[in-house]
């Protein structure tokens, strides 16, 4: 396939010049590629991007939080639909220790996009189980420093994963809340039920706090690492200044820190919007937006409950967390940089070229070689009516975007065009990291 008289975005700046896709992969960047033989795509009207990578989804899921397991409304089938949809040709899932094997194939069987896997520790046993998922290429894992009773794991046991993901060479990311404080703030509040008292129990310091505590870890293990879901612009540069210190740290963040605020919690629906961390005030939020040159990577945080979860219930703390903002991560970050927030380079690194490099992602990425994994944008006004997958609302529902997503291509293949998805098989992805292994 050439793609003809494309607007390229990459790291670089923005290009004219026409893209030669051969066996899935791109194959040649230039002015005037002349070839025998090739279909052709007029890009003429588009912004091309590199497709963005999803290193945040909990798709085929259940809230862990909750006195019972509640599930999470796409699957891997629906996920990637929606993935597609949105310019996502990879997503990176978290699974959990006792059903890794299932969960990949399970994946490899019905996902449409492409995929790989972190996985979720949640105490001291499930830690002696990293070998084993690495050798079924996971490359990542996560620890919470929240959710006390089903999640929450010591200093000493995160020090414990940090020297275990160091040795096999992968990358530990956290969910970085105080959840000690958080406990102690809960029965403060007592029998307080409303959805801002979710907010209220979590403060943007028992974040802060605990993003402190997680880079000291870190740079003393030496393992290389990333706080998942940054919600405070502080959190940015507390991470910064470790890794001016030597620290291999990262900040990820997700698009509904950048797009909304407390104010959801005030809805009568308020419910629907707990996530952790919470939505911060609006002048947390600004100053997020002005800092996202600290932001190495966005990832959705997919955890989407279907209303009944999220309404029955009979106090914030009993709301199965977050929201679904995979198909609004492109629209949300390019939205952002045609609003002067950030720049389209940035924007290309941050959903696509540092993804790929933080897991690991030889083929993924954007370059001659890598997957043909791309994205043809409009600029384009519009209000959010309706998306794909499962979900019977979304905290998008009414936003207003400045770029939509036309076309999604998959390693050369046409998966999804103006609300329809095509198609696509996806496969794991291979995971290389620094000690040069690949799996
Ligand atoms: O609210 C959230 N983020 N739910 C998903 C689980 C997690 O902590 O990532
Ligand atoms: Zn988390
Ligand atoms: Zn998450």
């Amino acid at each position: 396939m050439l793609i003809r008289n494309a607007r390229l975005a990459t790291p670089q700046g923005i290009y004219e010049v026409d893209i030669l896709v051969e066996q899935g992969k791109i194959s040649k960047i230039g002015k005037d590629i002349q070839t025998v033989g090739n279909q052709t795509v007029d890009a003429s009207e588009y912004l091309v991007i590199p497709a963005a990578i999803d290193g945040h989804t909990h798709f085929h899921s259940r809230f862990l939080g909750a006195k019972e397991p509640i599930p999470t409304a796409d699957d891997y089938s629906s996920g990637s639909e929606v993935a597609l949809a949105g310019g996502i040709t990879t997503y990176v899932n978290f699974i959990e220790t006792s059903n890794m094997k299932e969960e990949i194939d399970l994946a490899k069987s019905t996902s449409k996009a492409d995929f790989s896997f972190h996985l979720i520790v949640k105490n001291q046993k499930d830690i002696e189980t990293i070998d084993e998922a690495f050798k079924l290429g996971v490359r990542s894992v996560k620890v919470f420093m929240a959710y006390r009773g089903s999640m929450m794991l010591s200093d000493d046991e995160i020090i414990s994963a940090a020297e275990k993901v160091k040795k096999l060479n992968g990358v530990l990311a956290v969910h970085a809340e105080n959840g000690d404080i958080i406990e102690y703030l809960r029965s403060k509040y007592g029998d307080k039920k409303e959805a801002i008292y979710h907010a209220i129990t979590r403060p943007i310091e028992t974040e802060e706090e605990a993003v402190n505590r997680f880079s000291a870890i870190t740079y003393f293990t030496g393992v290389k690492s990333y706080v998942v879901h940054v919600s405070s612009p502080n959190s940015l540069d507390i991470i910064d200044n470790w890794r001016v210190k030597g620290n291999n740290i990262w900040a990820e963040t997700c698009p509904h820190y950048l797009v909304f605020d407390t104010s959801f919690y005030e809805r009568k629906d308020g419910y629907r919007f707990i996530m952790s961390p919470p939505l911060r005030d609006k002048e947390y939020v600004l100053s997020l937006l002005k800092k996202l040159e600290k932001v190495y990577t966005i990832g959705s945080d997919y955890s989407g409950y279907l209303s009944k979860y999220k309404d029955e219930v009979e106090s914030y703390a009993e709301v199965p967390n977050g929201v679904a903002s995979t198909e609004f991560l492109v629209p949300t970050v390019y939205t952002l940089a045609l609003r002067g927030y950030t720049t389209i380079e940035h924007a290309v690194e941050m959903t696509s070229v540092n993804p790929a490099k933080l897991y690991g992602m030889v083929d993924k990425g954007f370059g001659i070689g890598k997957d043909a994994d791309l994205v043809f944008l409009k600029k384009e006004k519009y209000r959010v009516k309706d998306w794909h997958g499962k979900m019977d609302h979304s905290i998008y529902e009414g936003v207003e975007f400045d770029v939509k997503v036309y076309k999604t291509y998959l390693r050369g293949e046409l998966v999804y065009e103006d609300g329809e998805i095509k198609g696509g098989k996806g496969l794991q992805v291979n995971r290389i990291h620094d000690d040069g292994k690949v799996f």
